[in-house]
């Protein structure tokens, strides 16, 4: 199965359905509530739409960010979130991707995002590298005393803030984790017990296969749940010494 044939078309079918609406209250409209208890926004729907009209014809799995998840007995599952960065989407904040990641039974064989303002394809080979546009890319080494952070603490963790040079919170955990992977960020958190699978299947994948270090609070390699509900924290980071940094302040 051509996979990033599928992801880069189902992503360019979204991106002309959306782009109209970028920044326009329209948009940003609660229509909903989703599987995980998440405000389901216009946009969300008539991005949903397309993505499910493409996949469903393949017969894989599909476990979707508002819909949760679709089981027709595949071995395959794609996992996605057709926009993430929603809020950003309505409010006419450029920053917002879709994401897609596959799965055969528990193994990743793919990971896709795409940031639809720059118009930039990142993906991940499981095994074979991370690429922006065909290019691979790999985490950078951080400075030490210059680190760039994007982190979302809920009010834990403050004395991180201190012991970074640059934060940087963007509202779209897709589009940071693919910043980490392409060395413009040195670490990426979110440990409001918050994130699901559907933001960051494929952000994890592209920055592991850049060469980032993906754990859990605990400081262990973070295991993804292929669901649509499941809630969990995520550190990404670049080096071991800033995860240290990290485990510590938490
Ligand atoms: C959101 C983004 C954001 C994260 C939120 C998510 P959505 O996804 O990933 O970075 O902080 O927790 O809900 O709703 O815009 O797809
Ligand atoms: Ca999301
Ligand atoms: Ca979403």
């Amino acid at each position: 199965i051509p996979w990033n044939e599928i992801a880069l078309e189902t992503a360019r079918e979204v991106e002309k359905e959306v782009m109209p609406l970028f920044g326009t209250p329209r948009a940003g409209e609660t229509i909903g509530e989703n599987v995980s208890g998440d405000v389901t926004k216009y946009v969300d729907r008539v991005a949903e739409d397309v993505v499910l009209a493409r996949l469903q014809p393949l017969g894989v799995n599909i476990v979707s960010e508002e819909i949760g998840f679709i089981d027709n007995g595949s071995d395959y599952t794609v996992i996605v979130d057709p926009i993430d960065g929603s809020y950003n989407f309505a409010a006419g904040i450029p920053i917002f991707a879709f994401s897609f990641a596959v799965f055969r039974k528990n193994r990743p064989v793919y990971g896709a995002i795409y940031e639809f303002v720059t118009r930039t394809f990142y993906e991940a080979l499981p095994g074979g590298g991370a690429y922006m546009n065909g290019r691979p890319v790999r985490v950078r080494k951080p400075e030490r005393g210059k680190e760039a952070l994007s982190f979302y603490t809920r009010g834990r963790c403050l004395g991180l803030i201190r012991r970074v040079k640059r934060v940087r919170v963007l509202g779209a955990i897709a589009v940071e984790l693919t910043y980490l992977a392409k060395g413009a960020l040195d670490g990426v958190l979110d440990i409001r017990n918050y994130v699901r699978t559907t933001d960051i299947a494929a952000g994890v994948l592209i920055a592991r296969e850049a060469g980032a270090i993906v754990a859990d609070e605990r400081g262990k390699e973070l295991e993804l749940r292929l669901d649509a509900t499941t809630k969990t924290n995520v550190i990404a980071v670049n080096d071991r010494y800033l995860l240290d940094i990290i485990l510590e302040e938490l």
